[in-house]
């Protein structure tokens, strides 16, 4: 079955929509955990991060500890209450460690926030300047799906290592990069019926378009069963695909996903390399786990897919899926979930061209993951 684009229906709005929420990119990513000095550890470890900046105590917060990584254009901040009856600590109380934060980089924080704010997004940080020696950066936000909220940063006017009330963290510690270069994209899981609410809360209030749509046809196993639309912003930089559980003969990933963070949130983030082979050796060496693909897979892949630069040894030993579209093809592999709960994990892609998202793989990649809910007794 092929993949459906669809289009806005009138594309002088699309284009004119695409104009009022420029966007540069994502800025960083924050997760409210319950031990940030640990996570930023794991993240520097296992996914060869690299210390970038550090806000707490001894910069004068008291509520907060915060320390941030960096690996190329991705930049993520741990982020920890010092006490309780924090409201991240409700937040890691309830959902867990999970992405609190999706920031965007724009041009203009206080525009983002009005034109968003018009068109229905709901506030949650008015327009404020942040400044310290290094310069000012002004920031806005709304929310999203469950907890989650975007934060966008314009940053045009500052130039110390992240962000107004942050040090440089400086550490003895400095593992290697493993060759991740940017956020690829973000996945939302939201409850049955709400897909379409947040597909159009990101076409009015954000002017994304929609790019793709998946229905319970093309992503099915025996057992699960999922609807997705991937929203992508004008200039492509920011692609959201967004899930709803669909009706299948056990639970789906999803609603086990939604039962566990206790709500809608941030699925999976998939980043790029430009080596996904040596990448996923070095992510395999220092301890990451991935969703095991039976090697039957690799018999037909290449039928499928066509010719392709890599030999499927490499591939087929590391469990590394492949994908074709009109465009090219994709190379890609997922993580078994970071934390105790089944909730979030990680997507490690290269593209050769191909814009779609693996949906060949789909089938495979949801047998996989019915394995390990078996396993969890939460099929
Ligand atoms: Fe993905």
């Amino acid at each position: 079955m092929d993949v459906k684009t669809e289009k806005l229906e009138n594309t002088d709005q699309m284009n004119s929509a695409e104009d009022f929420l420029p966007l540069k990119g994502t800025d960083y990513i924050e997760y409210y955990v319950g031990n940030a000095k640990q996570a930023a550890h794991y993240y520097k470890t296992a996914f060869g991060f690299q210390s970038l900046a550090y806000a707490g105590l001894s910069t004068g917060l008291k509520d907060r500890e915060s320390y941030v990584v960096v690996q190329d254009k991705i930049r993520l901040i741990l982020t920890s209450p010092l006490h309780s009856g924090t409201e991240i600590g409700e937040h890691i109380d309830k959902h867990g460690d999970g992405v609190k934060v999706v920031a965007f980089w724009v041009d203009d924080a206080e525009k983002s926030f009005n034109e968003t704010v018009k068109r229905g997004a709901k506030p949650y940080l008015e327009p404020v300047v942040e400044e310290d020696e290094h310069g000012k950066v002004k920031k806005s936000g709304i929310h999203t799906y469950g907890d989650t909220v975007h934060i966008f940063i314009e940053r045009t006017e500052y130039n110390g290592c992240f962000l107004p009330g942050y040090v440089k963290w400086e550490s003895n510690y400095n593992p290697d990069s493993i060759g991740l270069k940017y956020v690829d994209h973000m996945v939302g899981n939201v409850e049955l019926g709400e897909m379409n609410t947040w597909v159009d809360f990101y076409g009015q209030a954000l002017g994304f378009s929609q790019i793709v749509s998946f229905d319970d046809k093309d992503i099915s196993t025996d057992y699960t069963a999922l609807m997705s639309k991937v929203m992508s912003n004008g200039n492509g930089k920011v692609k959201f695909p967004i899930n709803e559980p669909a009706a299948g003969k056990k639970k789906s990933q999803i609603e086990e996903y939604l039962d566990f963070y206790e709500g809608p949130g941030i699925q999976h983030i998939a980043i790029a390399t430009d080596d996904i082979i040596k990448t996923v050796i070095e992510l395999n060496k220092r301890g990451v786990e991935f969703l095991y693909v039976p090697t039957s897979y690799y018999d037909d892949v290449l039928d499928r897919v066509g010719k392709i630069d890599e030999d499927i040894e490499p591939l087929r030993d590391l469990g590394i899926l492949v994908d074709r579209d009109e465009e090219g093809y994709l190379l890609q592999i997922f993580t078994k979930p970071v934390e105790p709960r089944p909730t979030l994990f990680y997507e490690i892609i290269q593209r050769k061209g191909a814009k779609s998202f693996g949906k060949g793989n789909f089938k495979a990649l949801f047998e996989a993951i019915e394995r390990e809910q078996e396993l969890r007794g939460t099929l």
